[in-house]
Parts: structure tokens; C-alpha cells; sequence
């Protein structure tokens, strides 16, 4: 007899099956057979299973050696001779498990003393109340629940549990289980069986299998939002396919001292290999030698010696302003025409990792190059591009940076957080930068940078940017989040 059949007999004459275990034992069949089996004709309520539990102590390869043995503990004493032993030969004498736990228990016991490296007796004999509960508990005794958590601590027994089911007939009980057919095939309309056949019902609630497709990250959804919001302003996007840049066009072209902190190697990564740019245009790095030593155009300039090792040095560009400057020298070679640039690409900087920081991430930057642009130009293009990301409400703050000036710092009315937050930074690029470069002397440059995470991470409601980026991301982030629409509420 199946073991199906054989819990659906056994419950067609008896009110009830009280432990799945003896009956296994009794029809001779694996109880986890009988288990799986259970479960199933649970799940289609033909019988009603209630858990049961058994729990009970066992030794463990420790306790059951000590059963043979003796305690360490009684090992121990027993090695110690009446008239005493130096420690030394003692440990010589056992095993140094036995030695090391013996000699513990035996002294909190107070069997024995250890004076001046001597271990002598404080008894004369002794018992192993230890070997003897643990063979009561071999024998299934039970024993008092204070030994119980002694042996316990000392890990020479363990709990053992077995689960089971008792079973009474379920609500669809039936001695036999009539398999439901899924589909109506060929040879059942042949054999003309199918009248007698109980047919499955159709699951409209089952899911479908989930298709194997690639997935967009996060940033990546962000990223389309913010290219499309630029192109919408008719900005056009430049090429940041470098990562590499040199330190003239990440730092020098944009007036950036050559002592500036952040030329230090504390804060840039530079490369080792190749540790050097081979070419730069010669004639514009000897205007922007002059510019950072002497000035001109208006200013005094730095004042110090302009170093070409320093400019030539190659490192991981620390903002795509590197990528500006190389685009705005570009278009000074050319019979000037005006631009609205735009950038959405990965920088570094050697930063310690936190909860906001990774060494890496996104900048997006928006520039617009014309004539007569003022101030007041870039304080509208902000306003008109922050209200497309739904950032209607805008403040800006007095900043510094080497290659603007002025120099703003934007905040935005956050309505969830109900305070201002910072959201970008933003300037006018510096003569000192443009002219050199040969754009004609009456033509602005109004940029703003911000991060592409920090919008994600609000938008997505991420806190710890290891979360959105790097080696600790669940997968499960990237396989399913919400789609990204910016600006709409
Ligand atoms: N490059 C700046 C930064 O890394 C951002 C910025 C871009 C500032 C353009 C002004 C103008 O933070």
C-alpha cells in the first residue's frame, strides 16, 4: 500500500492519526515521506494536520566521550597524586583539553589548589556527577533543570527536536485522492473517459513566469529625465567619454591655482601610468601660464611660478567642468557662435566613504556661452531648469569657486523635508579662464553643476548611497523601481 492510501484508510476508520511519527513506524514508512504527503493532502484539505513537537536532550561528541572517560574534571583530580605535582608535569600527564577544563572546574569544585605551581588535593575523593547525569541522559531520565543548564553551558548536550503532525479527516475528506486533470487531451476524448473526469479550474490569479530582461538603475532613469529637460532647453550634449583628463584641462584652464588644495593628492587620484598628458595646445597653455603668473585682461593674476610638470600630470577628472573648458577652447577656435552645453557623467574624488560619499559619482552641468549674458541670465535659466525637476521656490547664496565669479550656491524649498537644501552650485566663468581661451571679450559663460545621486537618492527615497551605487546594491533595487518622471507631482 502507498503511503498515500495508507493515511486516507487509516482515517476512513479511525477518528484521528495522533502522531504522524508512530505511524510511520507502524506501516514501515519513512516519516518524511509521510510528511510530504501530509502537506499535500492538507493543502487540498482532505485532512486536517496540527503540528506537533517533540524536544529532548542528547549528548554531544563531548558529552558522550565523558560518559566513557569521566568528567575532565574527575580525569583531572584523579591525575593528581596525594602528595601533589608541579603544574607543569600535571599538563604533561593529560590531554590538554582535559587539562585545561579539568583544572578550571576542579578548582571552582574545590577539589583541588594550585599553590606556587603545585597542584594538590583538597579532598580525598571524589564523585562524577557529571559522567552520571550525562547516562541518565543517554538513558532518556530526566534530569533536574539547573543540571540540565549546566551541561548545557558546557556544550556536552544539545537540543533535539522532531516535528510531526496529528491529523483528523478534512472538510473535502475522501478515502481516495481523485487526481483533478489539467488538460482535456486527445486519448480521453478517444477512451471517452473524459465524462467521468474532474477537471482543474483555471488559476486567473497566478502570476506569469517573470521574463529574463536587462533593467535600467536608478541613475540611469534620472539621467534620461535630466538629458531630456536639457534638450528641451535646446542644450546640446558634449562628449565626456574620458574619465582621464589631464590636470591643464581639469584644473590649470580654469584658473585654478596650481597650489589649490584640491590638486592635492589627498583629494584627486592621480595616474601612475600614464602619470603624463602628451599633448596640450602650446600656444593657449603659454596664455594660461600668463594669466596664472601675471594676469592680464584686468587682472594681476596669482603671482606665482606656473609650473608645466603640474599641469601635465594626468589624473581622474574631479568635475566635468573639465569637459566645459575643452568644449569652450573648442569653440573659441571657431568664428564664435553661441551655445547651450550640457553634461551628465562620472567624476572621482578621493574621498572617505560615508553615508552620502563613494569616491565616485554623477555631475550634471548645463552651460550656456553669449554675448552680453549677465548675472540676471543665469538666475533665470536656473529658475527655468529647477522648475522642470518641480523645484519652483530658490535661493541662491554667495560661494566661491576658483573659475566663477560670482559664484552661487542654489538651494531649493524642499516641500517633504520642509527646510532649504542645497541643490547645485553655479557661476560665471571667470575672464581669466575665457580669454585665454580666444572667445571674444564681450562673451559670458553662465554655468551650474549639481549631483545626479542626491536627486536620485530623494527621489527614490534611498539613504545610504552604498545602497545606490557599488558592490553592496541589491540586485533587487535595480530588477524593480519605479519609473522616474521629474517636475511632475
Ligand atoms: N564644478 C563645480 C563642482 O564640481 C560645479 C560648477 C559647475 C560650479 C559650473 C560652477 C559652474 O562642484
Amino acid at each position: 500500500m502507498g503511503a498515500e492510501e495508507a493515511v486516507l484508510s487509516f482515517l476512513e476508520s479511525n477518528e484521528e492519526i495522533s502522531d504522524s511519527g508512530k505511524f510511520s513506524a507502524t506501516i514501515g514508512i519513512d516519516h518524511n515521506e509521510i510528511v510530504n504527503i501530509i502537506k499535500s493532502l492538507h493543502g487540498f484539505r482532505l485532512v486536517d494536520a496540527q503540528d506537533i513537537k517533540r524536544e529532548w536532550w542528547v549528548l554531544t561528541d563531548e558529552g558522550r566521550s565523558y560518559t566513557v572517560a569521566g568528567s575532565p574534571e574527575v580525569q583531572l583530580f584523579l591525575a593528581v597524586p596525594p602528595e601533589g605535582i608541579p603544574r607543569e608535569e600535571l599538563q604533561k600527564k593529560v590531554d590538554p583539553t582535559v587539562f585545561k577544563i579539568g583544572c578550571s572546574q576542579a578548582i571552582k569544585n574545590k577539589w583541588v589548589e594550585m599553590g606556587k605551581g603545585l597542584v594538590s588535593r583538597k579532598v580525598q575523593h571524589v564523585e562524577d556527577r557529571v559522567k552520571d547525569l550525562l547516562k541518565q541522559i543517554q538513558d532518556g531520565e530526566v534530569i533536574d533543570a539547573k543540571d540540565i543548564d549546566e551541561l548545557k553551558r558546557r556544550k556536552l548536550i544539545a537540543l533535539q527536536t522532531w516535528k510531526g503532525y496529528s491529523l483528523r479527516k478534512g472538510p473535502n475528506f475522501a478515502p481516495k485522492r481523485v487526481k483533478a486533470v489539467t488538460d482535456l487531451t486527445r486519448e480521453h476524448l478517444q477512451k471517452g473517459d473524459w465524462k467521468g473526469l474532474e477537471f482543474k479550474d483555471y488559476n486567473y490569479n497566478a502570476r506569469g513566469a517573470t521574463l529574463e530582461a536587462g533593467h535600467l538603475h536608478p541613475l540611469l532613469k534620472v539621467r534620461e529625465q535630466f538629458r531630456k529637460i536639457f534638450l528641451q532647453m535646446g542644450f546640446e550634449e558634449m562628449p565626456t567619454n574620458n574619465f582621464v583628463e589631464s590636470s591643464f584641462w581639469n584644473f590649470d584652464a580654469l584658473f585654478q591655482p596650481q597650489q589649490h588644495p584640491a590638486r592635492d593628492s589627498h583629494d584627486t587620484f592621480f595616474l601612475q601610468d600614464p602619470s603624463t598628458t602628451k599633448q596640450l595646445p602650446e600656444d593657449y597653455v603659454e596664455r594660461v601660464k600668463h594669466v596664472h603668473e601675471s594676469g592680464g585682461h584686468g587682472s594681476r593674476g596669482y603671482g606665482y611660478e606656473w609650473k608645466r610638470e603640474e599641469a601635465d600630470k594626468n589624473l581622474l577628472r574631479t568635475h566635468t567642468t573639465a569637459v566645459s573648458s575643452r568644449m569652450l577652447y573648442l569653440l573659441a577656435q571657431k568664428p564664435f557662435s553661441p551655445r547651450r552645453y550640457f553634461s551628465i557623467d562620472r567624476v572621482f574624488r578621493n574621498e572617505a566613504v560615508d553615508r552620502t560619499h563613494l569616491a565616485e559619482f554623477h555631475q550634471i552641468e548645463g552651460l550656456v556661452c553669449d554675448r552680453g549674458l549677465t548675472l540676471g541670465d543665469l538666475i533665470g535659466v536656473l529658475h527655468d531648469f529647477f522648475a522642470r525637476l518641480g523645484m519652483s521656490k530658490l535661493r541662491f547664496k554667495p560661494a566661491y569657486n576658483p573659475y566663477t565669479e560670482p559664484s552661487m550656491e542654489i538651494f531649493s524649498y524642499h516641500e517633504g523635508f520642509k527646510k532649504w537644501v542645497e541643490v547645485g552650485n553655479s557661476g560665471m566663468f571667470r575672464p581669466e579662464m575665457l580669454l585665454p581661451m580666444g572667445l571674444p571679450e564681450d562673451v559670458s559663460v553662465i554655468a551650474w553643476g549639481l549631483s545626479l545621486e542626491r536627486p536620485t537618492m530623494i527621489l527614490y527615497g534611498i539613504d545610504n548611497i552604498r545602497d545606490l551605487f557599488g558592490h553592496k546594491v541589491d540586485l533587487g533595487l535595480i530588477q524593480t523601481n519605479p519609473i522616474c518622471r521629474l517636475g511632475v507631482q
